[in-house]
């Protein structure tokens, strides 16, 4: 396969390393080298794994998409005055990649768990998107103990959120303990999980997104991240959105059917 050669300027601008204006000097600093030590200049065209800074192969290039713990305390906004942002745990640089990345629906800073960042934006959009249905299960710790109905209140699709002028489509209530829920959404309202608990009279004192999907955290400590690789397996949508009149589709399901099959491109 051919591989895309563009401007060494553009390149590693859109990458985030410096400026256009700057990798003339960075050049002359011999930060910047190409494999087979050919002599570079900023309008040089060159295919990204040609290129080394700092003696290291370059970031991903775009379409690239991370799977994030995020920590509590973390807030999923690029905007600086809202405290410490889930951004400040990616590289210094990659705030400064055109495209830019941004996260995949929003996580509340009180809520930890698994977090998708893309600077693929049809990708972000199908996966936002209300029409694809994408299944997200949540783990909550709840004040008061269940009392009984939640669970039915839940699926049958009739539960309104306060402020809201449609109910909330049927989601699934897996009971661990009193105290203790997974719940299954497949939507991405505001809060949703706070305000569902608080609508049956509950209060949610902690709130773990435990899947995406088809997607778990394995094996990654808060705060940490993996890129997810596409070409070795990753997989996190399903092969169609559900049949028209299918309300739910478990994750369960979902995880069989797999595939990474790039259906937004
Ligand atoms: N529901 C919530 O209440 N908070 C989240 O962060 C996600 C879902």
């Amino acid at each position: 396969m051919k591989r895309s050669k563009i401007r060494l300027d553009k390149l590693l601008s859109s990458l985030g390393y410096c400026s256009r204006k700057e990798v003339a000097s960075l050049l002359r600093s011999g930060i910047i080298t190409h494999t087979d030590n050919l002599y570079l200049k900023s309008d040089t065209k060159v295919a990204h794994d040609e290129i080394r800074f700092d003696n290291e192969p370059l970031d991903p290039p775009s379409k690239m998409v991370i799977l994030m713990h995020k920590p509590v305390g973390f807030v999923c906004s690029h905007d600086n005055g809202e405290g410490r942002l889930i951004y400040d745990l990616l590289p210094e640089r990659w705030r400064r990649r055109n495209p830019q990345i941004s996260t995949v629906g929003r996580l509340d800073k009180e809520t930890s768990g698994l977090l998708l960042l893309t600077d693929d934006g049809a990708l972000l959009h199908h996966l936002t998107s209300p029409k694809h249905k994408v299944p997200k299960i949540y783990e909550a710790t709840l004040d008061r103990p269940l009392k009984g109905d939640e669970g039915s209140i839940f699926a049958s699709g009739t539960l309104m959120l306060n402020g809201e002028k449609t109910p909330c489509l049927p989601a699934k209530l897996e009971v661990i303990d009193p105290t203790h829920v997974k719940l299954e959404i497949i939507e991405g309202r505001y809060h949703q999980v706070r305000r569902m608990f608080a609508a049956v009279g509950n209060h949610v004192s902690a709130l773990h997104r435990s899947s995406f999907g088809a997607l778990t955290l394995g094996d990654l400590k808060e705060g940490e991240y993996r890129m997810l690789d596409i070409d070795g397996g990753d997989v996190f949508e399903f092969v169609s959105p559900p049949d028209e009149g299918e309300q739910f589709v478990s994750t369960e399901c979902q995880r069989q059917l797999a595939i990474w099959n790039k259906p937004w491109e």
